[in-house]
Parts: structure tokens; sequence; C-alpha cells
């Protein structure tokens, strides 16, 4: 339950931030890669209220955020292929020297959010763990502080 709870609060704080790309982001792919990392925050964001009881369970909600959250993850390679910056972009530079390694983190948060099983609260809650860790891993690696 510690663990479960751990990664609730790990989610949750990942999921905090604007709800909208930087403000003062002025190249137009790197606003389209910010633009999909809210939504994933959102959806992530929704499951994660839920599984830590600050919304109510429905698991009809759930099915579509984790749909919306899977489709996102789906898309992040081919956001992120073009090497392109912003002075306000966080994407590392290890994004485009390693890009198999990049590819591999993003195909871990697909394979996260599509297990989670949200036809029950338990289920949910059991699934976030591993969506908040695929978070961290690709953050840890490639989302550099400027
Ligand atoms: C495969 C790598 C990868 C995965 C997986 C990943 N992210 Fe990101 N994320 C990034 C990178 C890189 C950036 C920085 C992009 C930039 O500033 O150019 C970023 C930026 C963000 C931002 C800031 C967007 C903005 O407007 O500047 C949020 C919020 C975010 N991620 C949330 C999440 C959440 C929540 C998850 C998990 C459900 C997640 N990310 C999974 C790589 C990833």
């Amino acid at each position: 339950m510690k663990y479960v709870t751990t990664s609730i609060a790990l989610c949750l704080s990942l999921a905090a931030g604007a709800a909208f790309a930087k403000e003062g982001v002025t190249n137009p792919v790197v606003k389209e890669r910010m633009d999909l990392m809210q939504m994933i925050r959102a959806a992530t964001a929704t499951l994660g209220d839920m599984a830590g009881g600050k919304t109510a369970f429905d698991a009809t909600a759930a099915t579509t955020a984790k749909t919306a959250l899977a489709v996102a993850a789906g898309q992040i390679v081919v956001k992120f292929q073009p090497q392109e910056d912003d002075p306000v972009s966080e994407g590392a530079p290890a994004i485009w020297t390693d890009f198999a390694g990049f590819t591999s983190k993003a195909e871990g948060l697909v394979t996260a959010a599509e297990a989670v099983d949200v036809t029950s609260l338990a289920g949910l809650q059991a699934g976030m763990g591993a969506v908040g860790g695929a978070c961290k891993a690709c953050h840890e690696a490639y989302r550099a502080k400027k």
C-alpha cells in the first residue's frame, strides 16, 4: 500500500504544472512536442486524481484517459524526431545522440499506459506506478533543466 501511495504521489507531482506549453516558446516544432507532453500530463492527472481518491473512480472516464495517454505516448517518437531547439526547451541533446534509447523510453510509457487495468480502482492504483516510473525514466535521461 505504501508503494501505491508513493507512486501516486510521484504521478501527481509529475502531472502538476501549467496546462499549456511553456510561455514564450517560438519554435512551432518544439511547441508541438510540449503540447503533446501537456496532453500526456492531463491524461495522467485524470488517472492519478482517481487513483489517489481526489476524484471518484469512474471506469468510463478512466478508459478515455487511458486511451488518450496511450495514443499520446505513441506520438512521442514522431514529435521529438526533428532535432529542434528553443530557448525555453528542456529537451536534452541526448534525445538525438541516443534516439534509440529515447524511443525505448517512449515505448515504455506506451506499454505502461496500455497495461493499466481501468476496470477497477484497485487495478488503476496498481497500474499508475509503472506510468509514473516511465515518465521519470525518460525525464531523468532526456529532459534537462536549463
Ligand atoms: C520518451 C521520453 C518521455 C516520456 C516517456 C515522458 N516525457 Fe515528458 N518530456 C520529455 C522531454 C524530452 C521533455 C522536454 C521537452 C522540451 O522542453 O522540448 C518533456 C516535457 C514534459 C512536460 C513539460 C512540457 C512543457 O510545456 O514544457 C510535462 C508536463 C511532461 N513532460 C509530462 C510528462 C508525463 C506526465 C509523462 C508520463 C505520463 C511524461 N512526460 C513522459 C520526455 C518524455
